[in-house]
Protein backbone atom coordinates (compact mmCIF):
# COMPACT_ATOMS: atom_id res chain seq x y z
CA UNK A 1 0.00 0.00 0.00
CA UNK A 2 1.16 3.07 -1.22
CA UNK A 3 0.56 5.46 2.07
CA UNK A 4 2.43 8.96 0.51
CA UNK A 5 -0.34 8.89 -2.64
CA UNK A 6 -2.97 8.33 0.00
CA UNK A 7 -2.56 11.34 1.49
CA UNK A 8 -2.00 13.42 -1.48
CA UNK A 9 -5.45 12.61 -2.96
CA UNK A 10 -7.07 13.82 0.51
CA UNK A 11 -8.67 17.12 0.87
CA UNK A 12 -8.21 18.07 4.61
CA UNK A 13 -11.66 19.29 4.58
CA UNK A 14 -13.16 15.98 4.03
CA UNK A 15 -14.26 13.25 7.13
CA UNK A 16 -11.41 10.52 6.99
CA UNK A 17 -12.35 7.43 6.16
CA UNK A 18 -12.51 4.34 8.70
CA UNK A 19 -11.49 1.73 6.72
CA UNK A 20 -7.98 3.85 5.23
CA UNK A 21 -7.61 4.57 9.58
CA UNK A 22 -8.12 1.32 9.98
CA UNK A 23 -5.02 0.01 7.30
CA UNK A 24 -2.36 2.25 8.58
CA UNK A 25 -2.75 0.85 12.34
CA UNK A 26 0.09 -1.48 12.91
CA UNK A 27 -2.18 -3.44 15.26
CA UNK A 28 -4.04 -6.50 13.72
CA UNK A 29 -8.21 -5.80 13.87
CA UNK A 30 -10.71 -8.40 13.15
CA UNK A 31 -14.15 -8.53 13.14
CA UNK A 32 -14.90 -12.07 14.38
CA UNK A 33 -18.77 -13.50 13.37
CA UNK A 34 -20.95 -16.13 16.18
CA UNK A 35 -19.44 -19.09 14.34
CA UNK A 36 -15.95 -17.78 14.19
CA UNK A 37 -16.36 -16.33 10.84
CA UNK A 38 -14.24 -13.23 9.81
CA UNK A 39 -15.87 -10.33 8.93
CA UNK A 40 -13.52 -8.12 8.69
CA UNK A 41 -9.47 -7.97 8.16
CA UNK A 42 -7.28 -4.79 8.32
CA UNK A 43 -4.65 -4.50 6.16
CA UNK A 44 -1.93 -5.41 9.10
CA UNK A 45 -4.04 -8.62 9.92
CA UNK A 46 -4.11 -9.43 5.94
CA UNK A 47 -0.08 -9.12 6.63
CA UNK A 48 -0.10 -11.56 10.14
CA UNK A 49 -1.86 -13.99 7.79
CA UNK A 50 -0.04 -13.70 4.78
CA UNK A 51 -3.02 -13.57 2.99
CA UNK A 52 -5.74 -10.91 1.48
CA UNK A 53 -8.71 -9.79 2.90
CA UNK A 54 -10.76 -12.01 -0.25
CA UNK A 55 -9.22 -14.68 1.00
CA UNK A 56 -10.08 -14.65 4.33
CA UNK A 57 -13.47 -13.16 4.97
CA UNK A 58 -15.97 -15.76 5.28
CA UNK A 59 -13.69 -18.75 6.15
CA UNK A 60 -13.41 -19.55 10.14
CA UNK A 61 -11.05 -17.73 12.13
CA UNK A 62 -9.77 -21.72 13.73
CA UNK A 63 -8.48 -22.37 9.95
CA UNK A 64 -5.95 -20.07 10.49
CA UNK A 65 -5.38 -20.00 14.01
CA UNK A 66 -5.05 -23.40 16.24
CA UNK A 67 -9.15 -23.97 17.28
CA UNK A 68 -7.96 -24.77 20.90
CA UNK A 69 -6.18 -21.17 21.10
CA UNK A 70 -6.96 -19.01 24.30
CA UNK A 71 -7.95 -16.80 21.89
CA UNK A 72 -11.11 -18.34 21.16
CA UNK A 73 -11.50 -18.85 24.94
CA UNK A 74 -11.72 -14.95 24.91
CA UNK A 75 -13.44 -14.46 22.26
CA UNK A 76 -16.16 -16.57 23.42
CA UNK A 77 -16.04 -14.71 27.22
CA UNK A 78 -16.77 -11.70 25.35
CA UNK A 79 -19.57 -12.54 23.35
CA UNK A 80 -21.54 -14.38 26.18
CA UNK A 81 -20.93 -11.75 28.63
CA UNK A 82 -21.32 -8.96 26.33
CA UNK A 83 -18.55 -7.52 27.50
CA UNK A 84 -14.87 -6.19 26.55
CA UNK A 85 -11.60 -8.71 27.75
CA UNK A 86 -8.12 -8.16 26.86
CA UNK A 87 -5.39 -10.36 27.91
CA UNK A 88 -1.54 -9.09 27.81
CA UNK A 89 0.29 -12.41 26.87
CA UNK A 90 -1.28 -14.97 24.17
CA UNK A 91 1.14 -17.35 21.98
CA UNK A 92 -0.59 -17.56 18.69
CA UNK A 93 -0.19 -20.69 16.91
CA UNK A 94 -1.52 -21.77 13.57
CA UNK A 95 -1.17 -23.83 10.45
CA UNK A 96 0.04 -20.87 8.26
CA UNK A 97 1.11 -18.98 11.28
CA UNK A 98 4.55 -17.86 12.53
CA UNK A 99 4.66 -18.57 16.24
CA UNK A 100 4.25 -14.92 18.27
CA UNK A 101 3.01 -13.66 20.78
CA UNK A 102 0.07 -10.76 21.09
CA UNK A 103 -1.72 -8.65 23.62
CA UNK A 104 -5.07 -9.01 22.63
CA UNK A 105 -8.31 -6.97 23.46
CA UNK A 106 -12.03 -8.20 22.21
CA UNK A 107 -15.08 -5.82 21.98
CA UNK A 108 -18.58 -7.28 21.54
CA UNK A 109 -19.90 -5.14 18.72
CA UNK A 110 -23.39 -4.97 19.77
CA UNK A 111 -24.74 -5.85 15.95
CA UNK A 112 -27.66 -8.77 16.96
CA UNK A 113 -25.56 -11.70 15.55
CA UNK A 114 -22.82 -12.10 17.79
CA UNK A 115 -19.84 -10.36 16.28
CA UNK A 116 -17.12 -9.18 18.34
CA UNK A 117 -13.77 -6.99 17.49
CA UNK A 118 -10.75 -8.24 18.37
CA UNK A 119 -7.37 -6.59 18.20
CA UNK A 120 -3.57 -8.30 18.12
CA UNK A 121 -0.68 -6.02 19.24
CA UNK A 122 2.12 -8.05 18.84
CA UNK A 123 4.78 -8.19 21.78
CA UNK A 124 7.93 -8.71 20.24
CA UNK A 125 9.67 -5.34 21.36
CA UNK A 126 8.31 -5.60 24.90
CA UNK A 127 10.41 -9.07 25.16
CA UNK A 128 13.03 -8.56 23.48
CA UNK A 129 13.69 -5.56 26.46
CA UNK A 130 12.69 -8.25 29.12
CA UNK A 131 14.59 -10.77 28.19
CA UNK A 132 17.83 -8.74 27.36
CA UNK A 133 17.45 -7.45 31.24
CA UNK A 134 17.99 -11.17 32.26
CA UNK A 135 20.91 -11.38 30.04
CA UNK A 136 22.71 -8.54 31.35
CA UNK A 137 22.26 -9.72 34.48
CA UNK A 138 23.63 -12.84 33.86
CA UNK A 139 26.16 -11.40 32.04
CA UNK A 140 27.04 -9.09 35.27
CA UNK A 141 27.54 -12.21 37.17
CA UNK A 142 30.45 -13.94 34.91
CA UNK A 143 32.10 -10.58 35.27
CA UNK A 144 32.90 -11.26 39.23
CA UNK A 145 33.67 -14.50 38.48
CA UNK A 146 35.81 -13.75 35.47
CA UNK A 147 38.02 -11.55 37.21
CA UNK A 148 38.55 -13.80 40.04
CA UNK A 149 39.81 -16.64 37.74
CA UNK A 150 41.82 -14.22 36.35
CA UNK A 151 43.76 -14.00 39.43
CA UNK A 152 43.39 -16.97 41.36
CA UNK A 153 43.96 -19.36 38.73
CA UNK A 154 46.07 -17.77 35.96
CA UNK A 155 48.74 -17.28 38.53
CA UNK A 156 49.59 -20.39 40.41
CA UNK A 157 48.77 -21.80 36.52
CA UNK A 158 52.41 -20.19 35.28
CA UNK A 159 54.11 -21.21 38.52
CA UNK A 160 52.37 -25.25 37.90
CA UNK A 161 53.64 -24.92 34.02
CA UNK A 162 56.75 -23.67 35.15
CA UNK A 163 57.84 -26.23 37.83
CA UNK A 164 56.63 -28.97 35.27
CA UNK A 165 59.09 -27.73 32.51
CA UNK A 166 61.78 -27.98 34.99
CA UNK A 167 61.00 -31.31 36.17
CA UNK A 168 60.91 -32.64 32.57
CA UNK A 169 64.70 -32.54 32.11
CA UNK A 170 65.46 -34.80 35.19
CA UNK A 171 62.41 -37.94 34.50
CA UNK A 172 62.31 -40.43 31.88
CA UNK A 173 60.03 -41.03 29.08
CA UNK A 174 56.91 -41.69 31.14
CA UNK A 175 57.75 -39.48 33.05
CA UNK A 176 58.34 -36.76 30.39
CA UNK A 177 54.85 -37.84 29.59
CA UNK A 178 53.04 -36.50 32.58
CA UNK A 179 54.84 -33.34 32.61
CA UNK A 180 53.46 -33.06 29.50
CA UNK A 181 49.85 -33.63 30.54
CA UNK A 182 50.85 -31.27 33.13
CA UNK A 183 51.61 -28.47 30.59
CA UNK A 184 48.78 -29.20 27.91
CA UNK A 185 46.28 -28.98 30.89
CA UNK A 186 47.65 -26.02 32.32
CA UNK A 187 47.44 -24.09 28.66
CA UNK A 188 43.90 -25.36 28.24
CA UNK A 189 43.18 -23.85 31.16
CA UNK A 190 44.64 -20.64 30.48
CA UNK A 191 43.07 -20.48 27.28
CA UNK A 192 39.59 -20.73 29.43
CA UNK A 193 40.80 -17.72 31.79
CA UNK A 194 41.71 -15.74 28.85
CA UNK A 195 38.33 -16.54 27.07
CA UNK A 196 36.37 -15.24 30.57
CA UNK A 197 38.53 -12.71 30.53
CA UNK A 198 36.61 -10.71 27.87
CA UNK A 199 33.93 -10.37 30.70
CA UNK A 200 35.95 -8.85 33.08
CA UNK A 201 36.23 -5.63 31.16
CA UNK A 202 33.94 -3.24 32.64
CA UNK A 203 34.96 -0.27 30.87
CA UNK A 204 32.83 0.93 28.00
CA UNK A 205 34.50 0.56 24.72
CA UNK A 206 35.41 3.52 22.46
CA UNK A 207 32.55 3.78 20.39
CA UNK A 208 32.70 5.51 17.02
CA UNK A 209 30.53 5.32 13.83
CA UNK A 210 31.13 1.84 12.31
CA UNK A 211 29.99 0.28 8.94
CA UNK A 212 28.39 -2.41 9.97
CA UNK A 213 28.81 -3.99 6.22
CA UNK A 214 32.77 -4.04 6.95
CA UNK A 215 32.25 -5.93 9.64
CA UNK A 216 29.97 -8.44 8.14
CA UNK A 217 32.23 -8.83 4.89
CA UNK A 218 35.46 -9.27 7.57
CA UNK A 219 33.94 -11.72 9.54
CA UNK A 220 32.66 -14.01 6.83
CA UNK A 221 35.66 -13.79 5.41
CA UNK A 222 37.32 -15.15 8.34
CA UNK A 223 34.78 -18.10 8.65
CA UNK A 224 35.02 -19.03 4.81
CA UNK A 225 39.21 -19.37 5.12
CA UNK A 226 38.49 -21.41 8.62
CA UNK A 227 35.71 -23.20 10.76
CA UNK A 228 32.94 -22.16 7.99
CA UNK A 229 35.15 -23.43 5.02
CA UNK A 230 32.19 -26.00 3.67
CA UNK A 231 29.16 -23.70 4.19
CA UNK A 232 27.44 -20.98 1.57
CA UNK A 233 26.83 -18.08 2.94
CA UNK A 234 24.92 -15.66 1.20
CA UNK A 235 25.19 -11.30 2.41
CA UNK A 236 21.75 -9.77 1.62
CA UNK A 237 22.59 -6.11 2.49
CA UNK A 238 20.37 -2.87 2.67
CA UNK A 239 23.21 -0.59 1.08
CA UNK A 240 21.28 2.38 2.39
CA UNK A 241 22.19 1.55 5.46
CA UNK A 242 23.23 4.25 7.97
CA UNK A 243 26.82 3.46 9.95
CA UNK A 244 26.57 1.99 13.63
CA UNK A 245 27.37 3.49 16.73
CA UNK A 246 30.15 0.58 18.00
CA UNK A 247 32.94 -0.67 18.94
CA UNK A 248 34.45 -2.36 15.39
CA UNK A 249 36.30 -5.01 17.82
CA UNK A 250 33.83 -5.94 19.58
CA UNK A 251 31.11 -5.81 16.52
CA UNK A 252 33.71 -8.48 15.00
CA UNK A 253 33.67 -10.65 18.01
CA UNK A 254 30.20 -10.64 17.93
CA UNK A 255 29.35 -11.75 14.69
CA UNK A 256 32.23 -14.11 14.56
CA UNK A 257 30.52 -15.76 17.81
CA UNK A 258 27.10 -15.89 16.19
CA UNK A 259 28.73 -17.48 12.87
CA UNK A 260 30.78 -19.77 14.59
CA UNK A 261 27.59 -21.08 16.39
CA UNK A 262 25.53 -21.00 12.87
CA UNK A 263 28.68 -22.80 11.33
CA UNK A 264 28.36 -25.81 13.84
CA UNK A 265 24.67 -26.18 13.89
CA UNK A 266 23.91 -26.57 10.12
CA UNK A 267 24.75 -29.81 8.16
CA UNK A 268 27.69 -30.62 7.16
CA UNK A 269 27.19 -31.16 3.77
CA UNK A 270 24.87 -28.04 2.40
CA UNK A 271 25.30 -25.87 5.08
CA UNK A 272 23.72 -22.29 4.61
CA UNK A 273 23.96 -18.98 6.67
CA UNK A 274 22.46 -15.62 5.51
CA UNK A 275 23.83 -12.44 6.71
CA UNK A 276 20.65 -9.66 6.27
CA UNK A 277 20.62 -6.18 6.78
CA UNK A 278 17.62 -3.76 7.71
CA UNK A 279 16.30 -0.41 8.72
CA UNK A 280 13.57 -0.71 10.95
CA UNK A 281 11.22 2.68 10.77
CA UNK A 282 10.16 3.73 14.32
CA UNK A 283 11.83 0.99 16.20
CA UNK A 284 11.68 2.72 19.30
CA UNK A 285 12.29 1.04 22.93
CA UNK A 286 11.31 2.09 26.39
CA UNK A 287 13.48 0.02 29.11
CA UNK A 288 11.55 -0.86 31.51
CA UNK A 289 11.93 0.63 34.73
CA UNK A 290 14.35 3.57 33.93
CA UNK A 291 11.83 4.59 31.24
CA UNK A 292 14.89 5.45 29.02
CA UNK A 293 14.27 5.49 25.41
CA UNK A 294 16.50 4.32 22.68
CA UNK A 295 16.66 4.08 18.76
CA UNK A 296 17.64 0.79 17.42
CA UNK A 297 16.56 0.94 13.79
CA UNK A 298 19.78 -1.35 12.46
CA UNK A 299 18.95 -4.90 12.38
CA UNK A 300 20.96 -7.57 11.16
CA UNK A 301 20.44 -11.30 11.37
CA UNK A 302 22.47 -14.43 10.73
CA UNK A 303 20.31 -17.21 9.54
CA UNK A 304 20.92 -20.55 9.53
CA UNK A 305 19.63 -23.66 8.11
CA UNK A 306 20.40 -26.40 10.58
CA UNK A 307 17.83 -27.61 13.32
CA UNK A 308 17.46 -24.49 15.29
CA UNK A 309 18.06 -24.20 19.46
CA UNK A 310 16.93 -26.83 21.30
CA UNK A 311 13.65 -26.34 23.50
CA UNK A 312 14.81 -26.89 26.70
CA UNK A 313 18.34 -24.47 25.89
CA UNK A 314 16.53 -21.41 25.14
CA UNK A 315 15.00 -20.01 27.66
CA UNK A 316 18.98 -19.84 29.42
CA UNK A 317 20.52 -19.51 25.83
CA UNK A 318 22.29 -16.24 26.63
CA UNK A 319 23.34 -17.88 30.37
CA UNK A 320 27.36 -18.49 30.89
CA UNK A 321 27.91 -22.34 30.65
CA UNK A 322 24.90 -23.66 28.85
CA UNK A 323 26.27 -25.78 26.14
CA UNK A 324 25.03 -28.89 24.15
CA UNK A 325 28.13 -29.72 22.69
CA UNK A 326 30.79 -31.65 23.45
CA UNK A 327 33.93 -29.61 23.66
CA UNK A 328 31.17 -26.14 24.14
CA UNK A 329 32.58 -23.69 26.95
CA UNK A 330 29.31 -22.09 26.62
CA UNK A 331 30.34 -19.28 26.72
CA UNK A 332 29.84 -17.89 23.01
CA UNK A 333 26.37 -16.76 23.43
CA UNK A 334 26.96 -15.14 26.62
CA UNK A 335 29.66 -13.07 25.84
CA UNK A 336 27.37 -11.45 22.66
CA UNK A 337 24.86 -10.65 25.11
CA UNK A 338 27.25 -8.97 27.14
CA UNK A 339 28.71 -7.14 23.78
CA UNK A 340 25.46 -6.40 22.32
CA UNK A 341 24.28 -4.93 26.10
CA UNK A 342 27.30 -2.77 26.56
CA UNK A 343 26.32 -1.05 22.59
CA UNK A 344 22.77 -0.29 23.99
CA UNK A 345 21.74 -3.13 22.09
CA UNK A 346 19.53 -6.22 22.19
CA UNK A 347 19.43 -9.45 20.75
CA UNK A 348 16.64 -12.05 19.87
CA UNK A 349 16.32 -15.17 18.42
CA UNK A 350 13.96 -16.61 16.35
CA UNK A 351 13.65 -20.16 15.86
CA UNK A 352 11.59 -22.41 13.49
CA UNK A 353 11.86 -25.17 11.66
CA UNK A 354 13.75 -23.77 9.03
CA UNK A 355 16.93 -22.95 11.63
CA UNK A 356 17.83 -20.10 13.84
CA UNK A 357 17.70 -16.70 12.83
CA UNK A 358 19.43 -14.33 15.43
CA UNK A 359 18.62 -10.78 15.54
CA UNK A 360 21.22 -7.94 16.88
CA UNK A 361 19.67 -4.31 16.70
CA UNK A 362 21.77 -1.49 17.55
CA UNK A 363 21.75 2.39 17.28
CA UNK A 364 22.77 4.14 14.49
CA UNK A 365 25.97 6.82 15.00
CA UNK A 366 24.41 10.34 15.25
CA UNK A 367 27.67 12.11 14.75
CA UNK A 368 28.76 14.00 11.67
CA UNK A 369 31.45 11.43 10.98
CA UNK A 370 28.17 8.43 10.67
CA UNK A 371 25.78 11.07 8.90
CA UNK A 372 28.13 11.52 6.17
CA UNK A 373 27.29 8.60 4.81
N1 LIG B 1 22.76 -21.31 15.46
C1 LIG B 1 22.42 -22.20 16.40
N2 LIG B 1 21.65 -23.28 16.11
C2 LIG B 1 21.32 -24.18 17.06
N3 LIG B 1 21.72 -24.11 18.35
C3 LIG B 1 22.48 -23.07 18.71
C4 LIG B 1 22.89 -22.07 17.77
N4 LIG B 1 23.64 -21.16 18.43
C5 LIG B 1 23.71 -21.57 19.71
N5 LIG B 1 23.03 -22.72 19.89
C6 LIG B 1 22.87 -23.48 21.16
O1 LIG B 1 23.27 -22.62 22.22
C7 LIG B 1 24.31 -23.25 22.99
C8 LIG B 1 25.23 -22.19 23.57
O2 LIG B 1 26.02 -21.56 22.58
P1 LIG B 1 27.37 -20.83 23.00
O3 LIG B 1 27.07 -19.90 24.12
O4 LIG B 1 27.99 -20.22 21.80
O5 LIG B 1 28.25 -22.00 23.57
P2 LIG B 1 28.94 -23.22 22.80
O6 LIG B 1 29.01 -22.88 21.34
O7 LIG B 1 30.29 -23.33 23.45
O8 LIG B 1 28.08 -24.41 23.08
C9 LIG B 1 24.94 -24.21 22.03
O9 LIG B 1 25.58 -25.28 22.71
C10 LIG B 1 23.75 -24.70 21.21
O10 LIG B 1 23.03 -25.69 21.89
MG1 LIG C 1 29.58 -21.05 20.57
Amino acid sequence: MDRSKNAALVDKNDTPDASTILNLLSDSVLAVGEDRTIRYVNYAAEQMFGMGAHHLVGRALDEFISPDNPLFFIIDKSRSESASYSERSVRLDGPRLSERDVSVQVEPWFDGIGTVVVSLHEQTLAQHIDRQLVHRGAARSVTAMASMLAHEVKNPLSGIRGAAQLLEDGVDDAGRELTQLICDEADRIVALVNRMEAFSDERLPERSAVNIHEVLDRVQKIAENGFGRSVTFTASYDPSLPMVHGNRDQLVQIFLNLIKNASEAVPANDGEITLETRYRHGLRLTIPGSGERVDLPIEITVRDNGPGVPEDVQPFLFDPFVTTKKNGTGLGLALVAKLVGDHGGVIDLENDERGAAFKVMLPVDLSPEGRSQ
